[in-house]
Order: structure tokens, then sequence, then C-alpha cells
């Protein structure tokens, strides 16, 4: 968010708070719950993963000579960023026997699998194997990694899980929005884990604050506001919701409103990258299909958006605790308590006109898997 922006929606915030409300949509909308359960669904999202572009990192987490591996939507994945700043993808799998060839992440020049020792170098070229007169007549050229498609803007890594994936123009509808000099983020940590719901329900509780009073009342209800603003980006679309103390600034005027949006900022990157834009920190929550339509697994990085000495540091990973707790301790015991209630017979749901974000984004995945499932 630039500055005009964030003048902008802090203007349409302080007008919402005046009159009780949020930004909204025209109506509400049913909904078959089928999408949460059914086999045949899941096969088509899992398709549309492996089409589409998945924003996956911050170009930041790369250092020049570094490297990262990550696993997105089954597929393993290594990044690496060489001494010419040139970043690269690849399926993380030996053309060997297939087994991974980096893990975690760190620095290094060489990639060496740990399971016969075939050794890579950062542009995936095959570079040295034990046994090479075994391999007689199979041309060496064919034996580097397997490239993925891969773009860097404006700090954010976009690839694709096959070749021909086209991932250059996947943000242009949302990069103006998307003002944040993410290239200066410095990581604080990251978690993977599971949660026992549909992908799409622990994308859904990210954006909407219909639930704060009433899930988050001891914990992000004392502190934040349901009068939020809302913008839709193509695929693309962000919400803004404000602290309370956002009201302080009602009596301001707009030339010393501070640079920075007194709230949250959650973006959501098309189609399952969620990013949390905080005063001092930036979430990137990554969410993938399980291995069956009750399961999502969760790609959790924590930045802050500048640097920090170690008592900050400190200080923000009591910020990450928080932030982890409030996922997993409340949104995401929601999220899977509705998908037993759909696994059980509940077969439609309403959105109302007050998750008017839940609306726009139900609808880019159905058009995009060419599936609209109204009931
Ligand atoms: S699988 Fe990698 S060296 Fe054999
Ligand atoms: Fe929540």
């Amino acid at each position: 968010m630039n500055r005009e922006d964030t003048i902008d929606t802090t203007r349409r915030v302080l007008d919402l708070i005046a009159v009780k409300n949020l930004e909204c949509a025209p109506s509400p909308q049913r909904l078959s719950s089928s999408m949460f359960v059914e086999a045949e669904r899941f096969e088509r999202d899992r398709e549309l993963f492996a089409r589409t572009p998945h924003v996956v990192a911050y170009g930041s987490e790369i250092k020049r000579g570094h490297y990262l591996t990550r696993t997105v939507a089954d597929v393993p994945v290594l990044l690496v960023r060489d001494e010419d700043d040139i970043l690269r993808a690849f399926l993380n799998a030996c053309a060997h026997r297939g087994a991974c060839v980096a893990h975690g992440a760190g620095e290094a020049h060489r990639f060496k699998c740990s399971y016969h020792a075939w050794c890579y170098d950062q542009t995936g070229k095959l570079i040295a194997r034990p046994g090479a007169e075994h391999f007689d007549g199979i041309d060496e050229a064919t034996l580097g990694l397997k490239p993925l498609p891969i773009s860097e803007m404006k700090g954010l890594v976009t690839i694709g899980l096959q070749a021909g994936v086209e991932v250059d123009g996947h943000l242009d509808s949302v990069a103006p929005a998307l003002a944040y000099p993410f290239e200066n983020y410095e990581h604080l940590e990251t978690r993977e884990f599971p949660v026992a719901a549909n992908w799409k329900l622990v994308v859904d509780v990210n954006f909407e604050g219909y639930h704060f009073p009433f899930l988050h009342k001891q914990s992000l209800h004392p502190f934040a506001l349901g009068n939020a603003s809302f913008d839709l980006f193509g695929r693309h679309c962000r919400w803004a919701f404000p602290m309370r103390s956002i009201e302080e600034l009602r009596d301001l005027p707009e030339d010393q409103w501070p640079d920075c949006f007194d709230g949250t900022v959650v973006y959501f990157l098309f189609p399952s990258c969620v990013l949390v834009q905080g005063a001092a920190t930036s979430q990137m929550i990554r969410i993938d299909p399980g291995s069956h339509p009750g399961e999502a697994r969760v790609h959790f990085s924590y930045m802050l958006t500048g640097p920090a000495n170690e008592e900050e540091r400190a200080l923000h990973a009591q910020g990450a605790q928080f932030a982890n707790d409030l996922l997993r301790g409340e949104d995401f015991v929601a999220a899977a308590e509705c998908q037993q209630g759909f696994e059980r017979g509940r077969d439609s749901i309403v959105l109302g006109r007050n998750e008017p974000l839940l609306q726009h984004i139900h609808r880019v995945w159905d058009e995009a898997i060419g599936m609209v499932l109204k009931s």
C-alpha cells in the first residue's frame, strides 16, 4: 500500500466505523458444500494447482549463493539464487532415480543427492557422479535438474509447477496495490503443518471479520474492528481491517496520518497464497490441498519489514507465536469443524453480504476450474 492508498483506505474505514458498517457484497449467496468434500472437485482443484502460477516465497528469503526448498501442492521445489542474482526454480528430483538433491535452506553452490551422490551446479547441470562409466550411451546433457517457470516481481517469487505455466504476468493486476519493499524483508521463522479441513476453508478463514467478536473474543477482538474495506484486483483481492486505535486519527489532519495503515491488510493472491501485512511484519500463509478433500497443508512464513536486533527479534517471535496460536488454536479449529459438518450432511452454506471477499474468492476458483456449484 502506498501513502495514497493508505490515506484512501483509512478514510473509508473511518467512515465505516462512524456508521457501524463495513464494505459489503450486493447480496448474500448460497453455495453447495460439495466443493469441500467431493472427490471430483478435489481432482479439479489439484489440476488447477498444476496449471496455475503460485507465489511461494519472498525473494529476500533466498540471498545470493543460497537456496530454499519448498513443497508446493505435493511438488518438491528447489529455488536457487546464484552469485549473479539469477534466481532459478527446479523440480527437486534427481535425474538418476528421483530423490531430493537438497533439503531445508542455506548457502550452497553444489547440490549433491544423498542417495548415490550425483552432483548438480546452481544452473541445474549435472557436474559429477560416481560410476559414470555405468551409464554409457546416455547423453549427460539430458541429466540436469528439471527447470520450472519462475518470475520474481517486486520481491515476490512466483513459480509454475510444470513447464509451460505462464508466470510473468501473474501479479500484474495487483502489482500497484502491492507497494511494499519486500526485497528488504528479513526472515524470522517458518512453520509447516496439516489442517483437517479442505484447503478452500483454510483460505476462507482469512477473509472476513464477521467472526472476530465470537471466535476471537479474547484474542483479536480486543484490538481489532470488523469495519473493513475491500478491493478486487482481477483474480486477486485484499481487505483491510483497522485496529481500534485508528479512531485517534479522526481529529488529525490527513497530512499528519502515518504512512502505514493502522490495522492489518490481507491480500489473496490467486489461487491460495495469503499475505498478511502489518506495521512491522509480513506473513505469507500458503495453503495447498492435502492428500484428500478433508486435508490441507499450510506453509507459514513470518518476516520482519526491516532489520532488527536480537531483542527486537525476540519480541517479534512472540508476535509470530500469537499469530500462530490465533490461526491454529481458533481459525483452523473452526475450519476443521466446518469440514466435519460438510462430511456429515450439511450440504449447502450461505455467504452473507458481509462476507464479500469469500464471494469473490469462490467465484474466481469456480471460474478457474469451469465448475460453478451453486445450490
Ligand atoms: S537418486 Fe540421486 S543419485 Fe541416485
Ligand atoms: Fe480469524
